[in-house]
This record gives structure tokens, sequence and C-alpha cells, in this order.
């Protein structure tokens, strides 16, 4: 029985090697190893009938040439798939194309693109600062005392001592004014860091986007006029924009900036909505001025502070905030 198996492997592995496709090749399984009429299946179920003394070696022999061209017909059958890959006969030009993956601009960065091309029409430029930075530019420098509850550990993320996460992005005012003499006029857009809980209108990182004016004879006027404008052009005309008092150590006096929005639908109807708030902003407190070696009697300056991420919610009508930095593919691919 084992001269028997032999030569059947014998065979059984030439006809391996003939084959010359998968179909020729899953004939020789069948012949071969097929459980009914397979050559080797017949063979192994001959053993009960052979001396009981010899059946151990001759079920081992089985076994091995059944294994033996399992393996040879896998082989060859990679081998048969791998020619034909290569061949460009068997290229199939019916199959369905591939979509190519085409990557698009985060809704965040297109509202932030947005507001700065708004802003530059109007004679800003852009400005920017780092992410780590220290308790003098992200507080001190910006008459914000150590013991602010904004300084609190609770709030900000400390690297080592005196040194964070930026929890703003007004650092950059700071940065910026020590490089530059007035007058200064920028946007500097960025991501800034706290230790807030995580929901629907918190994360503990997001995007702000800073406004900067310094300049002779700069007032308040300037700043209501220029933020109008601004919500006119990215809001759409007929937006208002309300200013409530409010408190920030490094403006004075400060305030928090509203909008109201008239929404046209597409059959021409309109919708006002309520007061949103946007942004804060406020008159540079002459402290801070001061801090970075202006003439406080000389200059005065308005600047704001506001997250792209929400204006973003408020645009696309978007409820929670962690979508815009969750970038699950099926959310983002909405704004492609
Ligand atoms: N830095 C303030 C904040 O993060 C916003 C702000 C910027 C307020 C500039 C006034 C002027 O809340």
């Amino acid at each position: 029985m084992i001269e028997e198996l032999a030569g059947l492997e014998r065979q059984a592995l030439a006809a391996v090697r003939e084959a010359k496709d998968g179909g020729a090749l899953e004939r020789v399984r069948v012949r071969y190893l097929g459980r009914r009429e397979g050559l080797v299946s017949g063979l192994l179920r001959k053993l009960g009938t052979i001396d009981p003394a010899d059946r151990p070696a001759a079920g081992a022999a089985a076994n091995r040439t059944r294994k033996t061209l399992e393996k040879a017909l896998d082989e060859r059958s990679r081998e048969l798939a791998a020619l034909a890959e290569a061949d460009p006969a068997h290229v199939d030009l019916t199959l369905p194309a591939r979509r190519k993956w085409r990557g698009t601009i985060h809704p965040v960065s297109r509202v932030v693109d947005d507001i700065w091309a708004i802003f530059r029409s109007l004679g800003f430029t852009r400005a920017r600062g780092p992410e780590v930075d220290t308790e003098w530019y992200n507080f001190v420098a910006l008459n914000t005392p150590l013991d602010h509850p904004a300084a609190d550990e609770q709030d900000t993320l400390y690297l080592a001592p005196g040194l964070l996460l930026r929890s703003h992005t007004s650092p950059v005012q700071i940065r910026t004014m020590e490089r530059y003499p007035p007058p200064i006029r920028i946007v500097a857009p960025g991501m800034v860091y706290r230790r807030d809980t995580y929901d629907a209108t918190h994360t503990p990182a997001f995007a702000q986007i800073e406004g900067l004016v310094v300049d002779e004879g700069v007032t308040f006027v300037d700043l209501k006029a220029t933020l109008a404008e601004f919500g006119r052009r990215f809001w759409g005309p007929g937006t208002e924009v309300r200013f409530r008092p409010s408190f920030f150590p490094f403006t004075e006096p400060s305030a928090e900036v509203d909008v109201k929005r008239v929404i046209v639908r597409d059959d021409g109807s309109r919708e006002t909505t309520d007061w949103i708030e946007v942004m804060g902003a406020g008159m540079v407190d002459p402290a801070v001025l001061e801090n970075v070696g202006y003439d406080s009697e000389r200059y005065t300056g308005w600047a704001f502070g506001m997250g792209p991420a929400r204006a973003a919610m408020l645009r696309h009508g978007v409820s929670d905030l962690r979508l815009f930095y969750e970038n699950d593919m099926r959310f983002l691919r909405q704004f492609a």
C-alpha cells in the first residue's frame, strides 16, 4: 500500500505542475483528494482491509501524501494567480473602477479661511504663535495675575512649572507687539487647550482666532464698525451685531459680541434668529500695551477672540461641537 501511495503522489505532483489554470488545478484536487472519488481517499478507505500490524505506518504515509499534495496545490494556485495578474490579457476592463479618495478642507479650516479672507480685505495680516507657551505670554503679560481662576490648574493644562498649553490665542497679541512697532493689524488662528469637560459645547482642544489692532487714535467705534462689517460679510447682509458688557483682564472695556442673523430660505421667506454669542472683544488694556513697551498715552487698540468651530456649528446647523474634532469620515464627507 505504501508503494501504491508513493506512485499516486508522483502522478499527482506531476499533474499539479501541468495544470494551466484554476479549473485544471481543481480537477486535479478532486481526482486525488476528493472525498468520494479521490484516489488517495479511496486508498485510505482500504486501510481497514490490510494487516492490522501494517495499519499505523500506512495511515501515517497516507496522511503525509495528503499534506504534500495540499501544499503543492496551494503553491501552484498562488503561482497561477500571480501569472494571471501579470498577464495583460487577464485584466478585466469591465470591473467597476475604484473611487479615488480625495481629501477636502475641514469645515473648521474653511471657516478660518473665510474669516481670514474677510480680514485680509480689511487690511489685516496673519500672525501665529506657539501652542506651548509660558505663563508670561498666556497670563501675566495679558494683565492676568497668576492667582486669577483662569491660571488655575483646574482650567489650564500645565506641562511643567511656568510652561503650559496656551488656553487662548491672546498670547499671540503679546508676541506680535513685542516684535513689531505699531501700527498692528493682525488675525491669528490656532489651536488652544483647556481642562474642560468634553460635551456638546466644550472640547479640551479647540480652534480660536484672535484679532488685534493697535494704532494712534483707535477707538471703540473702530471695533464696533469692523466687527459689524465682518458680521455682515461672514453671516450675510442683514446681520446685526450687539455688544454686551463683559470682563477680560486684558481689555477695558470688554464685551461679549452677539449676532442676529437673517436666514433667507430657498422660497424667499426670511427668518431672523435669536442673538447668538460669537466672540469676546474689547479695547486693549493700557497695562498690556505697557507690558510690551508701547506708549499707552500715544497708542490704543482693540482685540477680539472667537471660536471658528462655533461659527461652523452656526453655519451648518450642527448641534454638537465634538463632531468637528472627532474626524469621522461619514461626518466630514458631507462638507466635501
Ligand atoms: N482670549 C479670550 C478668550 O479666550 C477672548 C478675547 C480675545 C477677549 C481678545 C477679548 C479680546 O476667552
